[in-house]
């Protein structure tokens, strides 16, 4: 299957695009268009585009920039979420290694669109190289007059800051990381008031995903329809970045139009299930989606589809297992992850996630007993909606998927008194 190539256009194995090749194609075109345009056009095409965020939610970004007083005076500030730090997911790593300036011309014109001069990029500390790139094509933009004050002649000024993450999972959280980027402590806020009326600095504020922001200029230049298109479904909209991982022949970031079957990721670009062995089951958006087996294999990556086979998007990174796992001990160590990155701001989220952790354990280390299957199933209730954000939400993907498509498994270690995948 072939793809046009938006995002990854000017892609090339170690290295960097910056301004002389950007410019060669194409680059800053989008920008100059949406400069003939009001803003309000600007965002009407945004939301003709149908474009979902590709943070993990999928909530439609042209609703979320029309709660947006973009009309109104005063302070108002766009913020990138460029944390990623969900386990699985790199596809925002990969856009800002090859193509920096598409996320800072994605967020002028994002900014322009709602009138909000000031953008922060809020990166994980890891991705130094990253932030570097972004750094310099910020410097470069500014220089070739596509940053600073009256932009163009169009009387629109922007400026882009970058701040890298003290590096935890729940810095990703838009609400944590406002006051991250406030100097705060690094807890999720309570909502309502949402960031579009009260964010960041207490100001009006819209938090995007890079791969979202990125995505802006294309269909500013393309047009909506036109983006709109490129989806393999008809409910969908635009390409998508897929990062293969775990148990593949080849683990590598493709994008491709949002909607491709699971089975092309995962038999055409990841080259089928390594060392030949079967395909058990898959994350298909990242640590905090629920499985999915052999059996959903043909389902479209893309919202919906994914939704009505009990799973997600989320971030579209792929991490496939192969049937020689485990998938209590797999599980075990997602949630290992997810207990430890909670800020602890929350009962059910701080106490809840160690406690089926303990549980896991028992259950993996040959100690389990049937009422452990319940008290799985209570926990998760107990989890559900009762916190301030979706870590403990996310964490819940996994665990809640495994007892629904491998009890068997679950039931097999404790009747046996051991792990029957590690005697
Ligand atoms: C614990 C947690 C971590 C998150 N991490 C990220 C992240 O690293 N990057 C991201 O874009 N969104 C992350 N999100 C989702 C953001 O809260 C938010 O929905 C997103 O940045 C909005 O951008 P979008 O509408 O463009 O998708 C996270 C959410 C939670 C609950």
């Amino acid at each position: 299957m072939k793809s046009d190539q938006l995002l990854f256009k000017n892609r090339r194995p170690g290295e960097t695009t910056f301004l002389k090749g950007y410019l060669e194609t194409g680059g800053y075109e989008g920008l100059k268009k949406a400069f003939t345009m009001d803003p309000a056009q600007v965002r009407e095409i945004v939301k003709a585009s149908r474009l979902r965020g590709r943070g993990g939610a999928g909530f439609p970004t042209g609703m979320k920039w029309s709660f947006f007083p973009a009309d109104k005076p005063g302070e108002k500030y766009l913020v990138c979420n460029a944390d990623e730090m969900e386990p699985g997911t790199y596809k925002d790593r990969e856009l800002l290694l090859a193509d920096p300036h598409q996320l800072v011309e994605g967020m002028i014109i994002s900014a322009y669109a709602l009138q909000a001069p000031t953008g922060y990029i809020f990166i994980r500390y890891a991705y130094e190289r990253c932030a570097r790139n972004l750094e310099r094509a910020i410097i470069e933009a500014r220089e070739a007059g596509f940053l600073g004050k009256n932009i163009r002649g169009s009387g629109f000024s922007c400026e882009l800051f970058v701040h890298r993450s003290a590096g935890r999972y729940i810095c990703g959280e838009e609400t944590a990381l406002l006051n991250a980027l406030e100097g705060r402590r690094a807890n999720p806020r309570s909502k309502p008031p949402f960031p579009a009326v009260r964010g960041l600095f207490d100001k009006p504020t819209t938090v995007n995903n890079v791969e979202t922001l990125a995505s802006i200029q294309h269909i500013i230049t393309g047009g909506a329809a036109w983006f709109k298109d490129l989806a393999a479904t008809v409910e969908g909209a635009g390409t998508k970045l897929y990062g293969l991982s775990g148990h593949l022949e080849k683990t590598e970031c493709h994008e491709l139009p949002i909607g491709v079957p699971l089975r092309t990721l995962v038999e055409e670009f990841g080259g089928g299930v390594w060392k030949g062995r079967r395909f058990k089951a898959c994350l298909p958006g990242g640590a905090s989606t629920p499985y999915l087996t052999a059996e959903h294999l043909d389902v479209s990556m893309d919202f919906e589809p994914l939704e009505k086979v009990g799973s997600r998007l989320g971030t579209a990174g792929v991490t496939v297992f192969d049937d020689t796992t485990c998938m209590v001990e797999a599980t075990l160590n997602l949630n290992r992850f997810f207990a430890r990155e909670s800020c602890g701001w929350c009962t059910p989220c701080r106490d809840g996630l160690p406690f089926v952790n303990w549980i896991l354990e028992k259950i993996e280390r040959g100690d389990g007993v049937m009422e452990d299957i319940d008290m799985l199933r209570d926990q998760l209730r107990n989890i559900t909606g009762t916190t301030f954000c979706a870590l403990a939400q996310g964490a819940v993907g996994p665990i809640e998927s495994l007892l629904r498509l491998f009890e068997e498994e679950v039931v097999d270690h404790i009747k046996r008194g051991r792990c029957p995948f590690n005697p």
